[in-house]
């Protein structure tokens, strides 16, 4: 999303993120110095004694995973410049071709796109607004295909400004019930089929998969620990069991056996109106910035209108979990992955089968989390998942200077959550109160926290804080207007561990600019560095891709934003590579590569913005991209890439 809206703060714990267990013997300074040179086992090789012989199993293990390292690919593609334009560009070896826009019809009988003409009824059979997360789930292809998969796409946020010519200045005080509407239809999900033929890839308007979810009528049950409880009753849902859509659907993942999580990040930006200051929720609210009205919504929706509906927020902010290849199939919020600004849901089976999904909650100073399932993960019977995510551990990431982390359970047994709340389903809605108990360490906006399988090592994308005053060492600049990439290793290689060790892989911004502090590996081009990471993927190569999301501060890395690739083994790690940019106004999100690495399909969101929520209208756009039609408003836009000569791109 448009950085204004994640940048909030609400956390006003204080909680130390520094060691409490192991005594400082080695300057954090020294150990990054000594990190780049060795990498993180060697370097914790050095603290061996420093605390616990978890170190020096964990420094043992790391030696023995580079000797046995699967990862030889190294990218090797022509890099596109760092600048702003108009338009998108990609590396000169590879092509960009717009496979999706914005108003695109999903059905036969959808009505054309007609941005003058606009209605709800239309937009819940065409593709949404601002793509974001897209998972591939690979279909058996059909005669004549190469390839045939369904995109499972996240349409984040609406922008009314952008989406209807001739939107007053003061719009949104103004808008229509009918706009309140088309914009509660334009978000929420697409699930698309696609196919490629003789080299190029189209959509299938007549596939039985294709199907929109919405925030305007899609009924989505509350599973899990908090379905049914008390906190998730509102007046027409007096049993706390379903809920009408999906909002700010963020990053996301694809789980193992095929299904679609989805993220509601920023569902503060709904809602309207106040609660007395003593009302039960009310500090719950004020912990998740609720209400901060972007939207207007609650004007012609009353359940956005917390006065009205002060339990309608708690039943957003979770994990959807979809079932792409069942379109009548009902969505689940899956409330035991907890109530957060979710970024996204990476999922890795840990190896004794259990499934591991990473997750960040993109605010400044909030933490990062994951959930371990109780259950193994069933190939041989797919369905056997189908309530996996109902039942297992949501865990909070505590980093310690020394290198080490802790995964803190979220569980109602642990020691300061038993006298703090009522039952797990309170924990679940209030998870960053429960977070703030067991003294997690507050981040640099988390966002895609992706596991690598072939490596083993996890990334955590920490886009951006300016108002950190103290730096920390998993957090290691104050004012970090550029961002940083953690680098984490579970210990015994298993991604249900509790413990784990960390490394800063880069810390973002121009190596060339001494006040930027930044550091990359020397190898690294005019080109190659970027800031405010934010979404991430691991091609089938095992190799590292970040896209950026800078907002308003584009201005001081002087470049729009982009995908890079980004090395992260052998005497490369810390390179990176400018692979595409995207046109004025726009963030990248997506990245997500077909099975066999060749295409790669990106989203470009909110093509034409000016940085500032509510600024930008159609006829001031800062770009009329894809169409560059007079009168045409810009469209968030699905690209699919290929190398031109063929082959794995990059
Ligand atoms: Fe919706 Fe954190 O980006
Ligand atoms: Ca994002």
């Amino acid at each position: 999303m448009n950085d204004q809206a994640d940048n909030q703060i609400s956390n006003s714990t204080d909680a130390a993120s520094l060691a409490d267990v192991c005594e400082k013997r080695y300057t954090r300074r020294g150990f990054v110095k000594t990190g780049v040179a060795l990498g993180v086992g060697g370097a914790l090789a050095q603290l061996a004694g420093c605390g616990s012989d978890e170190q020096a199993l964990i420094a043992e293990q790391d030696n023995q995973w580079r000797e046995n390292n699967p990862y030889k690919l190294n990218f090797s593609f022509k890099e596109v410049e760092h600048g702003g334009d108009e338009h998108h560009h990609i590396a000169p070896d590879h092509e960009a071709k717009v496979l999706l826009r914005w108003g695109d019809t999903l059905f036969k009988d959808s009505p054309a796109y007609d941005p003058h003409n606009q209605s709800a009824e239309a937009q819940l059979t065409q593709f949404g607004y601002n793509n974001d997360y897209v998972g591939y789930l690979s279909l058996k292809p059909k005669s004549g295909q190469q390839a045939r998969a369904l995109l499972c796409v996240n349409h984040e946020y609406a922008i009314p400004g952008l989406m209807f010519p001739d939107f007053p200045a003061d719009g949104l005080q103004k808008i229509t019930a009918e706009q309140v509407r088309i914009t509660q239809a334009a978000v929420g999900n697409s699930i698309v089929e696609v196919g490629l033929r003789d080299g190029e890839w189209s959509v299938n308007t007549d596939s039985k998969y294709n199907r929109r979810i919405s925030a305007l009528d899609t009924k989505i049950e509350i599973a899990g620990p908090a379905a049914g409880h008390h906190r998730m009753k509102t007046s027409t849902d007096r049993r706390g069991r379903y809920v009408i859509g999906t909002l700010n659907n963020c990053a996301g993942g694809m789980t193992p056996w095929g299904t679609y999580l989805t993220c509601e990040e920023n569902f503060n930006a709904h809602f309207l109106g106040e609660v007395e200051p003593n009302h039960p929720e009310a500090e719950n609210h004020r912990r998740y910035n609720v209400p901060t009205d972007y939207t207007n919504w609650g004007k012609h929706d009353k359940r956005f209108d917390i006065g009205v509906e002060p339990n309608e927020p708690n039943r957003f902010g979770w994990v959807v979990e979809i079932d792409p290849l069942d379109p009548k199939s009902t969505p689940k919020k899956r409330t035991a992955l907890g109530r957060f600004k979710h970024e996204g849901g990476e999922c890795i089976v840990a190896p004794n089968g259990q499934l591991v999904v990473y997750m960040g909650d993109d605010q400044r100073f909030e933490y990062l989390y994951k959930f371990v399932s109780r259950d193994k993960v069933n190939m041989e019977h797919p369905s056997e998942n189908r309530d996996l995510l109902d039942h297992g551990t949501l865990y909070v990431a505590k980093f310690h200077d020394e290198g080490y982390l802790e995964w803190l359970p979220l569980v109602l047994e642990n020691g300061p959550l038993e006298a703090a709340f009522e039952t797990q389903a309170d924990i679940l809605i209030e998870a960053r109160r429960a977070a703030d108990l067991l003294g997690a360490t507050p981040m640099d906006r988390p966002e895609d926290v992706v596991p690598n399988p072939l490596t083993g090592k996890v990334y955590a994308m920490l886009t951006n804080n300016t108002k950190r005053e103290e730096a920390n060492n998993a957090n290691p600049r104050a004012e970090n207007y550029f961002g940083h990439i953690v680098e984490i290793k579970e210990l015994d290689n298993d991604f249900a561990s509790e413990r784990g060790y960390w490394d800063v892989l880069v810390k973002c911004g121009n190596p060339k600019i001494a006040s930027h502090q930044s550091e990359w590996n020397s190898e690294t081009t005019e080109n190659g560095w970027f800031a405010s990471p934010d979404n991430g993927v691991i091609d089938p190569s095992g190799r590292l891709w970040v896209s950026s999301d800078q907002g308003e501060k584009a201005f001081m890395s002087g470049t729009n934003d982009g995908l890079w690739a980004l090395e992260t083994e052998g005497a490369l790690r810390g390179t990176g590579k400018m692979f595409f940019r995207v046109p004025n106004g726009a963030e990248l999100c997506g990245p997500a590569f077909s099975d066999n690495g060749e295409s790669l399909f990106v989203a470009v969101q909110h093509p034409g913005d000016h940085g500032k929520p509510g600024v930008a209208r159609v006829e001031t756009a800062t770009t009329q991209w894809p169409d560059f039609q007079d009168g045409m408003p810009p469209r968030p836009s699905i690209l699919v890439i290929r190398k031109k000569a063929g082959g794995k791109v990059g």
